[in-house]
């Protein structure tokens, strides 16, 4: 289904524009972070991607639109996960029972994803009393049990310490191994470093700049993205 173009896509509420207008493809195999301060409007930005949010003006178009979209060809990860009232293999059976897997299937390939991301031994606890990161990790495994074209993961360490961002790195890492396209928001010059292929970064609403992650730290073009690499407020 990739890849994904931008054509001239806008989304303002009440006369304030969040995104101005942005251009721009998308491909397959590289990991793309969105990166930008807090505001910069990268949330919104991946629920156009992702068809939450349907542009002002402007299209979101997939190459190979398929007629009724199966809901594994793209997965989301939101920035704050909510996960149901039940165990957490059982919130990962849900996702795969809800995208026409068989349950034998069901509890086979939750068991493999939570296994992949280190919560085998939680499996049966409620999901609502997980930590923060093995949340996180659930959300991931949920997300990933798809087996999605491509994922789009919103500030997916937020709020994470840094041995638990460690291990959410190792497995988007994997995820990305596996053959799914990663497209991510960050506000973190490290993680966008660390995780990322290509940079798109954002400032208020506007694609200021887009660069391989290599070019984009040794030698930023757009006078936001010096000052944000600078560190400066704006
Ligand atoms: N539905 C909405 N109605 C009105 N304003 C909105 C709506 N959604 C987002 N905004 C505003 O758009 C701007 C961008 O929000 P967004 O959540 O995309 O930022 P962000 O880059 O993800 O920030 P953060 O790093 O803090 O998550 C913010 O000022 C926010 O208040
Ligand atoms: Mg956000």
């Amino acid at each position: 289904m990739l890849p994904l173009t931008l054509d001239h896509v806008e989304f303002s509420v009440n006369g304030r524009d969040i995104i101005r207008p942005i251009t721009c493809e998308i491909q397959a195999g590289t990991r793309t972070m969105i990166l930008g301060p807090n505001g910069a409007g990268k949330s919104v930005l991946m629920r156009l991607c992702h068809g939450l949010l349907q542009p002002t003006r402007g299209r979101v178009v997939w190459h190979k639109a398929v007629a009724a979209q199966r809901a594994r060809d793209q997965a989301m990860v939101f920035q704050r996960p909510v996960m149901l009232r039940r165990s957490a293999i059982a919130n990962v059976m849900y996702a795969l029972k809800l995208a026409g897997m068989a349950p034998v299937e069901c509890r086979l390939r939750a068991e493999d994803v939570l296994e992949a991301v280190g919560l085998a031994s939680v499996a049966e606890r409620p999901a609502r009393v997980l930590s923060g990161g093995e949340q996180q990790r659930l959300a991931l495994a949920r997300a990933w049990a798809l087996g999605p074209e491509v994922l789009f993961l919103d500030e997916p360490t937020a709020n994470l310490d840094p041995n638990a961002t460690r291990d959410i790195e190792q497995i988007i890492g994997a995820i990305h191994a596996s053959g799914t396209k990663i497209i991510m928001s960050t506000h973190s010059l490290g993680q966008a470093r660390r995780l990322g292929d290509e940079i798109l970064f954002l400032s208020e609403g506007r694609l200021a700049e887009r660069a391989s992650v290599d070019l984009f730290f040794r030698q930023p073009q757009s006078p936001e993205a010096v000052s944000y690499l600078r560190g400066e407020l704006p």
